[in-house]
């Protein structure tokens, strides 16, 4: 009776596993790198989706020096999906310009969170003849350095 009862116990373990590495869900909250070695902050994601953050660019379009600059973004349908589809601005502080990134928040092969963005740079331009050349576009991956405790997002979740 009590090998049966072993027997069994071994069987279901691997379905345990399987099903609690499956459930985990991409979480955009904490702070990410991407290929350039840009990095950004993202804080807790409020009700309806909205977060805030700031981001330091390992690049630049122009010649000035670099400056942590805010992000402002929204997650869809928050808390629902499993891999949640984003989208973020950043407000440039040393240049006239603006980036908005869209992505979505993966699980990939070896449960590691990414981010898979693409972006649109839009510089300032001097009139409408030069806005041929004013946005720039690509792609970038982020990858998580650091989750935010739970404890941080339960207080910035709650009422104030
Ligand atoms: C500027 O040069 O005017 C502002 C900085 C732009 C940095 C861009 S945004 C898209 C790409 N991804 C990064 O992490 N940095 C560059």
């Amino acid at each position: 009776m009590m090998g049966k009862v072993i027997f069994s116990l071994l069987l279901a373990l691997p379905l345990v596993t399987l099903g609690t590495s499956s459930d985990k869900k991409c979480v955009l909250s904490g702070s990410w790198r991407n290929e350039l070695g840009s990095n950004m902050t993202i804080s807790a994601v409020n009700a309806e989706g909205g977060f805030s953050g700031s981001y330091l660019t390992a690049v630049t379009a122009t010649n000035k020096r670099i400056l942590v600059s805010p992000l402002k973004g929204s997650q869809n349908h928050k808390s629902q999906r499993k891999q949640p589809t984003f989208g973020f601005t950043v407000s440039w502080t040393f240049s006239n310009s603006v980036t908005v990134f869209v992505g979505q928040c993966f699980m990939d092969d070896n449960g590691e969170e990414i981010l898979k963005t693409m972006w649109l740079l839009r510089q300032e331009v001097r009139s409408p003849g030069a806005d041929w050349k004013a946005t720039r576009v690509g792609t970038n991956v982020f990858t998580r350095i650091k989750r935010q405790n739970v404890d941080e997002s339960v207080r910035s979740d709650g009422p104030q």
